[in-house]
């Protein structure tokens, strides 16, 4: 079975990988011509445990290619997958010009039956823009070729995004056509040998599935960073809260840890668009509203405790910060909640020494930039800082040497964004500690 995956992003390039490793041939394409030739010599466009391993050896051994002729990776494949960015435009909503760009030239060059299956995260209704575009496209050659366009959205979790996508918990498939169907069904099958886990639904119910799980996701998390910032105040546990509520299964136990509010590519961008769409349709999603005003006003917690102890003016003050990118395991920095703490620490006077065992290169060149001093190492950071923030929990953080910890800090000050360290025991140590809502 041949297919091909147009958007060598974060998506298109896992998923292309993970269908080469099951034996399916696949051409990943891209425009970037640069990216292109990186990918063959081997050179990731991101840091993603387990995915330089699997490109590698699939392109070895010839079933994963790299192109950025769409025309030709096209020919013959059963199934073209569009995962190309969906940036948020100026108000919010997905900007779709790249996705029924993809579209338009798929209906230029298909010379068969094809299933265009849509995998970036795109709102309800741009199933049937695919299909305008797609069949624009051949009206203008006078071409009446069949094809199908399909809705299967993915539910990676950067960090864990090859170990999710070979072994998922559900696959959603939105499908129209039985054609299709039969050909999707034929291509998830490597995937769930112990049991099925496909969904089939319809177009615009997939589309909507996608925006429903990420805005779930994000109001667990709000939700519990309102009960949180609410439990310092009325002297409550938070993490004991947590363990309580958690224990319910209905509630469940994961995604309702607190911390410095949720960023990355997905979250905040969704819960834009979906609001968005809904008021294209004249309704307000009041709660997810709230999910995201709550989320913004996280971002500054860490820095507010900060001014809180030190005072509004931090001029001539030093923090550092361990970990920049907006969760462990991976170098992403988008709408990482570190962005804002330095912007805010730097607003007051202070200057920040950063340290991120992946994310500085990404930071440096596109998000940061000089704003921040990079460090070697974590404890390089601490030399002659005022406090450390922990911003985000990569594992090397867990358990430090607080010995050298108290020895290099002025002053045996933490401020943990991310609730990893005990309060209790550090006491004992002489340290003080301010974190998300726990004692
Ligand atoms: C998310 C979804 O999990 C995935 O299914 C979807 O396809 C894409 O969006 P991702 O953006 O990789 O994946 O990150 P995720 O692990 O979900 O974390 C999102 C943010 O929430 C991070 O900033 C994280 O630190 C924060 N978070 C998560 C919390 O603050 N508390 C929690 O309990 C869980």
């Amino acid at each position: 079975m041949k297919i091909a995956v147009v958007g060598t992003g974060y998506v298109g390039l896992v998923s292309g990988a993970c269908f080469a490793d099951v034996g399916i041939e696949v051409t990943c394409v891209d425009i970037d011509q640069k990216k292109i030739e990186k990918l063959k010599n081997g050179i990731m466009p991101i840091y993603e445990p387990g995915l330089e391993e699997i490109v590698v050896r699939n392109y070895k051994s010839g079933r994963l290619n790299f192109s950025t002729d769409l025309g030709e990776a096209i020919q013959g494949a059963s199934v073209a997958f569009i995962a190309v960015g969906t940036p948020p435009g100026e108000d919010g909503s997905a900007d779709l010009k790249y996705v029924l760009a993809v579209a338009d030239e798929i209906g230029q060059k298909m010379t068969d039956y094809i299933v265009v299956a849509t995998k970036s995260t795109v709102p309800v209704t741009t199933g049937e823009k695919v299909r305008g575009a797609i069949k624009n496209a051949l009206d203008k050659r006078g071409s009446d070729l069949p094809f199908a366009v399909a809705s299967n959205p993915e539910f990676l979790k950067e960090g864990a995004a090859v170990e999710d996508f070979l072994k998922p918990d559900r696959i959603v498939i939105g499908v129209d056509d039985e054609r299709a169907e039969e050909i999707m069904k034929r291509l998830y099958k490597p995937f769930q040998l112990s049991g099925e886990r496909i969904i089939y639904m319809d177009i615009p119910s997939a589309e909507m599935t996608k925006y429903a799980a990420n805005s779930m996701l994000a109001t667990k998390i709000s939700f519990m960073n309102d009960i949180a910032n609410l439990c310092e105040k009325v002297g409550a546990d938070a993490n004991m809260v947590r363990k309580g509520i958690g224990s319910d299964p209905r509630i469940g136990n994961k995604f309702i840890y607190p911390g410095v509010g949720y960023g990355g590519s997905c979250f905040p961008k969704d819960v834009k668009a979906i609001i968005k769409t809904a008021k294209q349709y004249g309704y307000d999603l009041r709660v997810l509203q709230a999910v995201e005003d709550v989320n913004d006003d996280q971002k500054h917690v860490l820095a507010n405790k900060v001014k809180a102890h030190f005072g509004e003016d931090l001029s001539g003050m030093t923090f550092a910060m361990w970990g920049l990118s907006f969760k462990p395991n991976t170098d992403d920095m988008r709408e990482a909640p570190a962005g804002v703490i330095i912007d805010e620490l730097r607003a007051a006077g202070a200057t920040v020494k950063a340290y991120d065992p992946v994310a500085m290169e990404e930071a440096k060149e596109h998000y940061l930039f000089d704003k921040v001093t990079y460090c070697n190492d974590a404890y390089d950071a601490l030399v002659d800082a005022d406090a450390l923030l922990l911003v985000t929990e990569w594992s090397e953080f867990r358990i430090p040497s607080w010995e050298v910890v108290g020895k290099l800090l002025k002053n045996k000050l933490i401020f943990d964004g991310r609730n990893i360290y005990d309060k209790k025991y550090l006491k004992t140590l002489g340290f003080e500690v301010y974190n998300i809502g726990t004692k």
